[in-house]
């Protein structure tokens, strides 16, 4: 690592009209645009700008979206989780990712309102056949959690057959093919709503209580659950024999109707994939309370007639989730990122090791901070987290005379100065000090002496309060419109 630190520092310096660290964040965020988080193989369905309207918008199965960056360490943290939500809900909903770091995605996802990674949407047909219901998912980041709330959207064409009209049920469009499951359950499963969404307008899909007596007795049900294909017209009825899962259900029903050509995921109709990861448990634990949706036919829901509930529960709130800015944990990773004798402008935020309000807030400003240039495209010194148990966090507390547990400095090495931040740790606050660096308004101190690395005693002795242009301009000059740059600070 840090031999290819130095290889790039020295590439870096040489190519004199480049300011290095803005270089290295170039070149960083350059590399990670390319890589998708989700390999080809993935049950997580890859989408982009192009189609997202035909796989997501248009689709009569609910999905969920991630809107992701692949740098992003909390969309790394998901992605376990959401592979495995894929998995479990093949078949039943969309499992969907967005790249946002794509270049033919940002404008798109910009669209999308996605201010920070990951961002989570559920995307639920209307009924109605208009547009979609789009609502942000700030549930808990697990499997069973995804799962639950993408299964609740989804959407229940399945009717509900009484004794009283299960007669007009049958002479209803007498032609075309029927399905119905009879079942002690009440509710509707996540399943059943799935496979009435694959045959929309082709085939009807009914569910029946065990206790509506007749017409499982006119039907001669014994067991249940049972699924019963009524292939249309005069043809018997025909009993599925086999396991109640989705995709043999589906495959049984299809002897009398092909299902829609948008099903939730590719292999949804065929029998079951072959695990791939054989250990992993099909299932996860979720909160006791809480059913497996997936793998059984009901899924149990307080409803009794579907209320088709589209008021959003109480949502939670909202939760921005910005990659954090880097930590840098040993003295050579500070050295070589600001305090090399050339190392440009640096900020760093001194925090301590145990839980702290005040760096938590000053540490989610910087991110958020860092965030919003980094989507606006625009260059700025890198920021970097110093936590305490860095060896250089105490020597630059020492040298610099740092009295408190969180503190807020920019170094840059190159032209020996220094700066204190003394404000609250409110954004706006930071924000306004930030732009004063970039602009290079306020006070400098010069930096004292064995700070930099191999610093001869006697150097830099001009340095700080009269330079002003050039800073600015090195800090802008890797940007093309420059009085863009400071609106949003
Ligand atoms: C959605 O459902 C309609 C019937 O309501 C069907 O005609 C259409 O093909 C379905 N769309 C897709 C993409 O499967």
């Amino acid at each position: 690592m840090n031999v290819v630190f130095f290889k790039l520092h020295l590439l870096i310096v040489s190519a004199k009209t480049m300011h290095y660290q803005q270089l290295l964040a170039a070149l960083t965020l350059a590399g990670a645009a390319q890589a998708s988080l989700y390999s080809k193989s993935s049950s997580v369905l890859q989408v982009d700008a192009s189609n997202y309207n035909k796989l997501i918008t248009k689709s009569n199965h609910t999905s969920i979206v991630e809107f992701y960056a692949p740098w992003c360490g909390h969309c790394k943290n998901l992605k376990p989780a959401y592979e495995k939500a894929a998995k479990s809900l093949e078949g039943l909903a969309k499992v969907a990712a967005v790249n946002c770091d794509a270049a033919e995605n940002k404008q798109f996802c910009g669209t999308m309102g996605v201010q920070g990674f990951p961002t989570l949407k559920i995307v639920k047909p209307s009924k109605k056949g208009k547009h979609p219901i789009v609502e942000d998912y700030n549930g808990p980041r697990t499997a069973s959690g995804i799962v639950q709330a993408v299964t609740d959207k989804i959407n229940n064409h399945v009717k509900r057959i009484t004794d009283a009209d299960v007669e007009t049920f049958l002479s209803n469009d007498k032609e075309a093919p029927k399905a119905i499951l009879f079942t002690e359950k009440s509710t509707t499963s996540a399943v059943l709503r799935s496979i009435a969404i694959d045959f929309l307008g082709v085939m009807t899909v009914g569910q029946v209580r065990n206790k509506e007596a007749k017409t499982v007795e006119m039907f001669g049900i014994k067991s249940f659950p049972t699924l019963v294909l009524l292939p249309g017209g005069e043809q018997e009825a025909i009993v599925f024999e086999g396991e109640m899962k989705r995709g043999p259900m589906v495959e049984f029903l299809s002897q009398a109707a092909e299902p829609n050509p948008d099903p939730a995921s590719p292999s949804s109709g065929k029998k079951d994939k072959p695990k791939e990861k054989p250990k992993e448990k099909p299932k996860e634990k979720a909160k006791p309370k809480a059913e497996e949706p997936v793998e059984d036919i009901i899924v149990e829901e307080p409803a009794e007639p579907e209320s088709e509930a589209e008021a959003p529960p109480p949502p939670p709130p909202p939760k921005r989730d910005i990659p954090p800015i880097t930590t840098l944990l040993t003295s050579d990773e500070i050295t070589n990122a600001c305090l090399q004798p050339k190392s440009g402008t640096c900020v760093l935020a001194l925090v301590p090791e145990e839980k702290s309000e005040a760096a938590d807030a000053l540490l989610d400003n910087l991110a958020d901070l860092v965030h919003r240039n980094v989507k606006a495209d625009r260059k700025l010194f890198p920021f970097y987290a110093i936590p305490s148990l860095n060896p250089t966090h105490t020597q630059l507390s020492k040298s610099l005379e740092l009295s408190g547990s969180v503190e807020l400095v920019a170094i840059n090495a190159k032209r020996s100065w220094w700066r204190h931040y003394q404000g609250d740790f409110s954004e706006l606050s930071i924000m306004e000090w930030v732009d004063a660096i970039r602009l290079s308004e306020g006070a400098k101190s010069k930096l004292p002496e064995g700070i930099i690395a191999g610093e001869s005693s006697t150097s830099s002795e001009e340095a700080t309060e009269t330079e002003t242009k050039t800073e600015t301009a090195e800090a802008e000059s890797e940007s093309p419109k420059p009085e863009d740059g400071h609106d949003e600070l």
